[in-house]
């Protein structure tokens, strides 16, 4: 036996943790942190459980307390997202997807989806769960100056091809999409609008941006842990009884049989924290993309949507095609601590998916950790250090751990005593 094993992994984690925690400014689109209320209550006895079905109604024994905090967590997530029903049960975006995906189209149904180009998720393409059922992929007419969806030719390709689904919402969503503008033509040719809110749900709960429910789309279906600051997971949400009693029936048993209970109650605090905590961080979150959009771009960094004014959203995205492309300038930043994706734009072709010309950025973890717009200016310096004056790598990655020194405590949560609090509520298992 040797603890040399234990402590080797033990040791990579907690480098981890040091690194992307401490020293490191991310801006990854679809992360974010979890506060310490909320990493005290993820650790539970819950994950050791199963809970098949609805609460209530399980095919196990021993579920009441996780029937209570499931029933509560749909019922306070619906509150904050205007929806009178809310499934909790997918596990994540992916499977909350397939799971709608399955509800409300059969094998050989048309999909109208977003080009990959232009934000589209794998899990609406015809390489993702999308594909795999049986849906065929026909392409949403964009417009590229406007980085969002050419609404005019959408509805003609819609009253043309007669799709099952309209698939809104994506991984790259600067502006609001067109739910209301959409709904009419998709109903008229029997479809239903599926939006996708994985990357904005956090904005939506804070009441910052679009309310897909009440807009008009026939099922939302999201991640929870991107601008919702929650534990990784997934949700579908509807005010249709017709489609949530099919949603209901698919998720359970196709998509999950347990799903991972642990995350219930967890999910459940972070709504209260987006219930009391939401608006001003969404509000927050959104003033600090446009205002890392704006610097980016007065440092002459090509920014993607000017003519609407860059964002509306956590996102901002960049053509770093002159600084070697996508995977070179976010592996160099990665070098220097400022963690990104390289991501497709348009004018990109799908052979350029190893190597595409964008960049995308997110705001809202930064924003969690307690930065405004003045942080957000001095992370444009950043990036003019690192890729248009070319400072040393060492030079700029000893700025950002200084910086970093600043902001290492989760914001917009309660101000709890955790040591006072966990002797009473929070040592569950021992
Ligand atoms: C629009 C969209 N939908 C779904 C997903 C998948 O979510 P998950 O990783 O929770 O499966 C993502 C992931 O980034 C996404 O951007």
């Amino acid at each position: 036996m040797s603890f040399n094993e234990i402590y080797e992994a033990l040791n990579l984690i907690k480098q981890h943790n040091k690194w992307r925690r401490k020293e490191c400014i991310n801006l990854i689109a679809s992360e974010n942190v979890t506060s310490p209320l909320v990493d005290s209550v993820y650790l539970s006895d819950a994950m050791h459980r199963y809970a098949e079905g609805t609460p209530f109604k399980r095919f196990y024994q021993g579920t009441r307390y996780i029937d209570e905090i499931e029933e509560k967590t749909n019922q306070v997530l619906g509150e904050l997202l205007g929806a009178k029903y809310v499934d909790i049960r997918p596990i994540s975006g992916t499977t909350a997807n397939g799971a709608a995906f399955f509800a409300l189209a059969t094998h050989g149904d048309k999909a109208m989806v977003l080009p990959v180009f232009a934000g589209s998720h794998v899990s609406h393409t015809r390489f993702g769960i999308l594909g795999a059922l049986g849906l065929s992929e026909e392409e949403m007419p964009f417009n590229s100056e406007e980085m969002n969806i050419d609404v005019d030719n959408a509805i003609k390709k819609i009253r043309q091809i007669k799709p099952k689904l309209v698939i809104l919402g994506g991984t790259v969503i600067l502006f609001r999409h067109p739910i209301k503008e959409l709904r009419e033509v998709t109903e008229e040719v029997g479809g239903y609008i599926l939006y996708d809110a994985a990357h904005v749900l956090g904005l939506i709960a804070g009441k910052q941006f679009q309310d897909p429910a009440n807009e008009g789309a026939h099922i939302v279906t999201s991640s929870t842990h991107k601008t919702f600051p929650g534990p990784q997971g997934g949700l579908a949400f509807t005010n249709n009884e017709e489609i949530y009693k099919k949603y209901k029936k698919v998720i359970f048993p196709v998509f999950v049989s347990n799903h991972h209970l642990h995350r219930l109650a967890a999910t459940l605090i972070t709504a209260y924290e987006m219930k009391y905590f939401g608006k001003e961080y969404a509000s927050t979150i959104v003033k600090n993309a446009k205002t890392l959009a704006e610097e980016l771009h007065s440092y002459g960094f090509k920014v993607l949507g000017e003519k609407r004014g860059f964002t509306e959203t956590h996102q901002v995205v960049l053509n770093v095609r002159e600084f070697g492309g996508g995977t070179r300038v976010a592996e160099h930043l990665e070098k220097c601590n400022i963690i990104t994706n390289k991501n497709m734009i348009p004018g990109d072709t799908p052979e350029m998916v190893r190597d595409p010309s964008g960049l995308r950025l997110g705001v809202q973890e930064m924003t969690r950790m307690g930065m405004n717009t003045s942080e957000m200016k001095y992370i444009a310096e950043l990036f003019y250090s690192a890729l248009i004056k070319k400072e040393p790598i060492e030079d700029v990655r000893s700025k950002v751990v200084e910086f970093r020194k600043n902001f290492h405590e989760v914001k917009y949560t309660f101000n709890i005593d955790l040591n006072k609090f966990s002797e009473e509520y929070l040592p569950i298992i021992s």
